[in-house]
């Protein structure tokens, strides 16, 4: 086991910049997860990791050892990629022990770690089936296998559940996450999936357009986003985000207004007038049922027009817009609240619970 370090990472393609000056490290033994949208450069990391991709400036290392000049097979990393591909012609039991075949383990050592790792995957009884007999859950669970018997330094998931379907896709991610429990090997997991991110992550890797956006734990990063980007990354239904002007002490947002949390009134012009992106997560709007003429300090109130119910068992999700407005709004109600589209809400949030975004920038002023 080792802890894996980057250091101003770079990967430059032609004109295309992939990754730019990517800087953390994975302790020995944490579970650690790159998030965010397709082509900001999660892959991209993972292979320059694995020795697949050359990086055009900066260091890695893996232990203490400068890995930048080490070809990919002497890392002693496994790399489980999406599209993974089995050896067809080999059985389960054949594919699983490849690596320590080619490793030239002894036989018991290879029984064994066959017999263990088959096991904790739940596929002990398919061990003489060939791929093709296989469904593609059992033949992901395969493939996780195979980088799991060869007990690497380090670990390297490429979206390695997106082929699942959804129950499978749940049911394998807390498998993963037991298994680290019990193997504790050094893990980087990649995916754009927001809620594997939070489940699994020791720490989570927020990435954007190459670059890194957040560090920290799944928590912490919900509870204090550092920019709109990952505010509205994480969270289902995400975080949300109105236009808003601050003029006199208020934000207005299409004809509404909001107070301006007094902290932050401090920092702003008084009279100059100011955009903002606001942002309210779903959770923290409910539903006021007789709308008080002048709301408690420290709340906000907005009026609702609702555009579609959703009933989700365990609570109602209303979509709905400001009244003659673009502006969308989630608000999450509870089970039993019975309305209809076209009905206008009050909803009310907590000043606390209110984030205030640079509009420009995203940079996050006040949360
Ligand atoms: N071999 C390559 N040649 C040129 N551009 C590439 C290559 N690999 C990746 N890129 C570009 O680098 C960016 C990051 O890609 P990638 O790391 O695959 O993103 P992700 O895995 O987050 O979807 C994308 O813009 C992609 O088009
Ligand atoms: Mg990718």
């Amino acid at each position: 086991m080792a802890n894996v370090r980057l250091e101003e990472i770079t990967r430059q393609f032609d004109n295309v910049t992939a990754i730019e000056n990517i800087s953390f490290e994975v302790p020995n033994g944490e579970f650690w997860v790159l998030v965010g949208p397709s082509g900001c450069g999660k892959s991209t990391i993972l292979r320059t990791i694995a020795g697949l991709e050359t990086a055009t400036n900066g260091n890695l290392y893996i232990g203490e050892n400068l890995v930048n000049d080490v070809p990919a097979r002497q890392r002693d990393v496994a790399m489980v990629f999406q599209n993974y591909a089995l050896y067809p012609h080999m059985s389960v039991a054949e594919n699983l022990s490849f690596g320590l075949r080619m490793r030239k383990a002894d036989a018991k050592t290879i029984a064994e770690r066959v017999e263990r790792v088959a096991r904790s995957l739940n596929i002990s009884h398919l061990l003489d089936r060939k791929p093709k007999q296989l469904s593609g859950g059992q033949q992901q669970r395969v493939a996780l296998g195979r980088a799991i018997a060869r007990e690497p330094q380090v670990f390297l998931l490429d979206e390695p559940l997106s082929n699942l379907d959804a129950q499978l896709r749940d049911d394998t991610r807390a498998e993963l996450k037991q298994l680290h429990q019990r193997l504790g090997i050094t893990t980087l997991y990649v995916t754009h999936d927001q809620i594997e991110a939070m489940t699994l992550g020791d720490r989570i890797v927020v990435l954007e357009g190459g670059k890194i956006q957040q560090i920290g734990e799944p928590q912490t990063i919900y509870a204090r986003p550092a920019n709109r980007m990952v505010a509205t990354f994480l969270g289902n239904p995400p975080m949300n985000i109105l236009p808003a002007t601050y003029t006199n002490a208020d934000f207005h947002v299409s004809g509404q207004f909001l107070p301006c949390p007094a902290v932050l009134k401090t920092s702003l012009h008084p009279t100059q007038e100011q955009v903002f992106d606001l942002g309210i997560r779903p959770e923290h709007l409910s539903i006021v049922s007789s709308p008080a003429e002048k709301p408690q300090v420290e709340m906000a109130q907005l009026t609702l027009e609702v555009n579609v119910v959703e009933p989700l068992g365990r609570e109602t999700l209303i979509r709905g817009n400001l009244p003659d407005s673009e502006v969308l709004l989630n608000v999450q109600a509870a089970a039993n609240w019975r309305g209809r589209p076209g009905d206008r809400i009050t909803v009310q949030l907590n000043l606390d619970e209110l984030f205030v975004f640079d509009a420009a920038t995203g940079e996050v002023l006040y949360s």
